[in-house]
């Protein structure tokens, strides 16, 4: 079964208090889609609007063609896993996979053939006899992903579904979601998620939230490499965001400095912010050059670190570990390309 997620201007309040302001979402058949966001901008508040536990304000919520804002949890057609793998405790692992299966009647015979599918899927069928005690908790949650597989569902949610995890498991269970993907290419995924590596990794697009509201919605290329405001392009990889001035056409001016710039359809004189990832900036002289003081200097290993300061900003560089690295205090010539810099235009707050 393949279906759809649509968000039509939803709307949720506790209280006075909005804590999702008319999302409009579209995630396609087949589609993983990443809810990105910082704590607290209401990405719970969307799935589990999906998944029945919440009623909107306002705005109704699509699951393929049906209209379920009014459905009960159980007749949505979902699977949901959710950040501690909720497994009940008493039950040995193969009653666990075959909970929802039973709440919905299902046969006998048939709940055998999907407790044991969905194990085998997500590479657990070794373990079937165990109690959730007797697993780690990578394990423990790709039972709990079984479980939510196991009812075949046309729509997955998944609410940080990693965040329990330490950061090798983490790494374990995202690359076995992505081939879980490949291997359910009809279910609809959505993936809530505070961390930009888990979004980038897996999500065909990504939604970010902020503070209630829809901030830019693409696929991870695009947000990365032309997001649309300063809160996407800090938060999804690092950023330069450098205060400049819109000059004549395709210049913009920056602590002193004249750059060239994509300036679009920007008004010559208006105020704007050019971001510029600090892997793009590279050490020495070239095109859009600035030459200021070095402020602070990291080593990371593979690359450098370099904090510049150029008319009283800062401009952040990551460049190939160098075996003879500035010191604080010098002065020291960074560029970049003009492709590789982005406007944007002040005032911009929806995608
Ligand atoms: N049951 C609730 N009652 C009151 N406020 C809530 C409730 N659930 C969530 N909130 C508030 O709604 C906002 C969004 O929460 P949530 O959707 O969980 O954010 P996120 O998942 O992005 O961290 C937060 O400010 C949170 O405190
Ligand atoms: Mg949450």
């Amino acid at each position: 079964m393949s279906s759809g997620i649509r968000f039509d201007r939803v709307s949720v309040a506790y209280g006075r208090t909005t804590v999702l302001d008319a999302l409009d979402l579209t995630v396609e058949p087949g589609e993983v889609m990443a809810l990105l966001g910082p704590s607290g901008s209401g990405k719970t508040t969307a799935l589990r609007a999906v998944a029945g536990f919440v009623r909107p304000a306002s705005g109704r919520v699509f699951i393929g063609e049906r209209d379920v804002t009014a459905l009960p949890p159980h007749r949505r057609g979902i699977g949901m896993v959710v950040q501690q793998y909720a497994l009940f405790p008493h039950m040995r692992v193969e009653d666990n996979v075959a909970f929802g299966l039973k709440a919905r009647k299902a046969a006998k015979s048939e709940i055998a053939g999907r407790v044991a599918e969905a194990l085998e899927m997500t590479g657990m069928a070794a373990y079937a006899k165990r109690f959730p005690r007797e697993l780690s908790g990578g394990q423990q949650q790709r039972v709990a992903i079984a479980r939510a597989l196991a009812v075949r569902p046309g729509v997955l949610l998944l609410d940080e579904p990693l965040s329990a995890l330490d950061a090798q498991l983490r790494s374990g269970v995202l690359a076995e979601l992505a081939r879980l993907h490949r291997e359910l290419p009809d279910v609809s995924i959505l993936y809530v998620t505070h961390d930009q590596v888990e979004a980038l990794t897996l999500a065909d697009r990504i939604a970010v939230m902020d503070r209630a509201r829809l901030q830019d919605c693409g696929t991870p290329q695009r947000l990365y490499r032309a997001p649309r405001t300063e809160f996407t392009a800090s938060f999804v990889g690092n950023a330069n965001l450098l205060a400049v001035t819109v000059g004549g056409a395709g210049t913009v001016s920056f602590g002193g400095f004249e750059l060239k710039a994509d300036t679009g359809e920007a008004v010559p004189g208006a105020a704007a912010t050019l971001c510029v990832r600090p892997h793009l900036v590279g050490l020495g002289d070239g095109p859009n050059a600035l030459t200021g003081r070095v402020t602070e200097v990291q080593w990371r290993g593979a690359t450098h670190r370099l904090y510049v300061e150029v008319g009283g900003e800062r401009v952040k560089a990551d460049v190939r570990e160098l075996r003879t690295p500035p010191g604080i205090g010098d002065e020291v010539t960074v560029h970049f390309a003009p492709k590789d810099a982005v406007l944007l235009s002040a005032g911009v707050t929806d995608g």
